[in-house]
């Protein structure tokens, strides 16, 4: 597929500064542990979602806030160097930027504390002011950073202006029908999945479609008609209420890699999405691309500095797109 189409995506909420140490193994609870490795990465779900979409050649503007600080200037200058456009990123006068401190050990799996700093600042005003970056979108791209008033506000405006919605419900937090109504997709890792639906009992990627359509139906029961759960290492499911038959569950291999660093990769498969469905593919054929998107991105340190291109990507799985 072309990617000259792409509507244009907005990516509304956080952008954090990431103090990652590298360990050999993550610390219990009380307990200390020698770091192998210290880095500070531009980072923040919302900034690196938009980073993955503009690498894949999506046309991304970001809403958002920074501190007056280094860590802001980093920001900036890592989301602009993407390609993304930052005038709707504010500059708090009062509030540091956000940031992240993260553990990653030798296997690649990551923990994460976020510090909102001025992603805490982030209002609805600021989603009203930065109205005409969504006049004409096609999706707009939300997450839990920011609060759930501002994330509400984004939705009602993209849904308001025809443009798909997509919400990763990620850090997890309950969220009000009013914006489940207004979701039109849900990102959510199986954790996520299981929270939103009170079940311990997510099915694992081998279980059969019988077992993906009560999932299905249960986020239909609330709202949610089209829903991507990530389930790591062991690849995706689509579950789409708005098709018949067999297309209503549908699995993404897992591509397999050798992981560095899952910091991220979440991100690398939201921005993904956004990308192709703005370029006009279906919901499924967006996640498969996503998932090899998210695969590349595991390989390296860092999250934006990690993520690939369109031309990376279909490398990796070996035909055009
Ligand atoms: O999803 C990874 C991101 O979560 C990190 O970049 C960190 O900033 C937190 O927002």
């Amino acid at each position: 597929m072309s990617t000259e189409a792409h509507g244009r995506i907005v990516v509304v909420g956080s952008l954090n500064a990431d103090l990652t140490i590298y360990c050999d193994r993550l610390p219990l609870p009380g307990e200390t542990v020698h770091g192998t490795g210290f880095a500070v990465n531009p980072g923040g779900k919302s900034a690196n979602q938009a980073v993955a979409a503009s690498l894949l050649g999506g046309a991304v503007s970001l809403v958002g806030a920074v501190g007056d600080d280094s860590n802001g200037e980093m920001l900036l200058a890592s989301t602009a160097g993407a390609g993304v456009d930052i005038s709707h990123v504010r500059t708090s006068e009062s509030a540091a930027t956000g940031v992240a401190v993260i553990a990653v050990d030798a296997r690649g799996e990551n923990n994460i504390i976020i510090s909102a700093g001025a992603n805490g600042t982030l209002a609805p005003a600021d989603v009203a002011a930065s109205a005409d970056a969504f006049d004409g979108a096609s999706v707009v791209c939300l997450c839990l950073e920011v609060s759930l008033d501002t994330v509400a506000a984004a939705a009602r405006l993209g849904h308001d202006a025809g443009a798909t919605v997509l919400l990763n419900l990620s850090p997890y937090g309950e969220i009000p029908q009013s914006l489940a109504d207004l979701t039109d997709i849900l990102l959510v890792n199986a954790h996520e999945a299981s929270l939103f639906l009170g079940s311990d009992e997510i099915p694992g990627a081998d279980a059969d479609d019988a077992a993906w359509n009560q999932v299905r139906e249960r986020f239909a029961g609330r709202g949610l008609q089209r829903v991507l759960v990530t389930l790591g290492s062991s690849g995706s499911v689509v579950l789409d209420s708005l098709v018949s038959g067999t297309g209503r569950v549908t699995r993404i291999a897992p591509v397999k890699v050798h992981a560095v660093d899952t910091t991220g990769a979440g991100d690398a498969f939201t921005g993904a999405v956004a990308a192709r469905l703005a370029a006009g593919q279906a919901l499924a054929e967006a996640a498969a691309f996503a998932s090899v998107a998210a695969a590349l991105a595991v390989t390296r340190r860092g999250t934006q500095a990690a993520y690939a291109g369109v031309l990376d990507v279909e490398r990796m799985r070996g035909t055009g797109i």
